[in-house]
């Protein structure tokens, strides 16, 4: 069974409305290669903006963040419902630097997933450990922990994708080796298995995101468990974007 390879831009706080909309022209002007799914993620500002570009064409629109709640008085907040109604597909949850820097954990990101799978969207459910867990041999342990997110779920949340993103290697030059990945990849396989049963753990698709570029882009990519990746960084300019596209088509063998 081959997953079909998916590679996501998170623009984290970079991009205006316009920067933005004019990223999109361009990438879409330089032609996408067949065979890989390719979304942006800018920030809510640049939704509408972006998504105008992207409507009709191949490229998914996406979120980096949502509200645990359906909708009220949380001001500053954003709802599933706001998202979907943009058109909006994929919506990252948990990635570090909301765990890190805004204290979210795992209650909190389940019900994130929860307002989601309400609304028809695909969470981008992030996990990943840090340097300190790691060199103390607790990366399986952070995994798992992050991984009871999905405990109220009695199947995946929408179609679900996870990105793997060890803390040490996002946006520091030091991406993991594919080997190390590969094997991170296996053990959340393995821990979605034990939740949702084999064949939803197969179907899933698990990326890579940390420090990937069109350098490193096909030895992760050449991984079987490496499904694609999420691209911060590098994902800031169209034809860096482009050739990390390409990789992951070329280890699909579609391009
Ligand atoms: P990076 O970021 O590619 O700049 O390391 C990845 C991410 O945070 O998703």
């Amino acid at each position: 069974m081959a997953r079909r390879p998916l590679v996501v831009g998170n623009w984290k706080m970079h991009k205006t409305s316009r920067e933005g909309a004019a990223f999109a022209e361009e990438l879409l002007a330089l032609g996408l290669p067949d065979g890989v799914d390719v979304a942006l993620a800018p920030a809510f500002p640049a939704l509408e903006s972006v998504g105008r570009v992207l409507a009709g064409t191949s490229v998914a629109l996406a979120a980096q963040d949502v509200f645990a709640e359906p909708a009220g008085a949380y001001t500053g907040e954003v709802s599933a419902a706001m998202l979907a109604d943009l058109e909006v597909s994929l919506v990252l949850v948990g990635h570090s630097e909301r765990r890190r820097g805004r204290g979210e954990a795992e209650p909190e990101l389940a019900e994130k997933m929860r307002r989601l799978a309400e609304r028809g969207l695909t969470p981008l459910y992030c996990v990943g450990e840090t340097l300190e867990e790691r060199e103390a041999g607790r990366t399986l342990e952070a995994l798992a922990r992050q991984m009871e997110a999905f405990e109220a779920f009695g199947e995946p949340p929408g179609s679900l994708v996870v990105a793997y993103e060890p803390v040490w290697a996002i946006g520091t030059g030091r991406a993991a080796t594919p080997a190390l990945a590969a094997e991170a990849h296996a053990d959340i396989r393995r821990l979605l298995a034990e939740r949702f049963g084999r064949d939803a753990a197969a179907d899933t698709r698990l990326l890579y995101g940390g420090s990937v570029t069109r350098g490193n882009a096909a030895a992760l990519f050449a991984e079987e468990e490496i499904d694609g990746a999420l691209v911060g960084g590098a994902a800031l300019e169209p034809g860096s974007l482009l050739e990390i596209a390409r990789a992951a088509a070329r280890s699909a063998g579609r391009d």
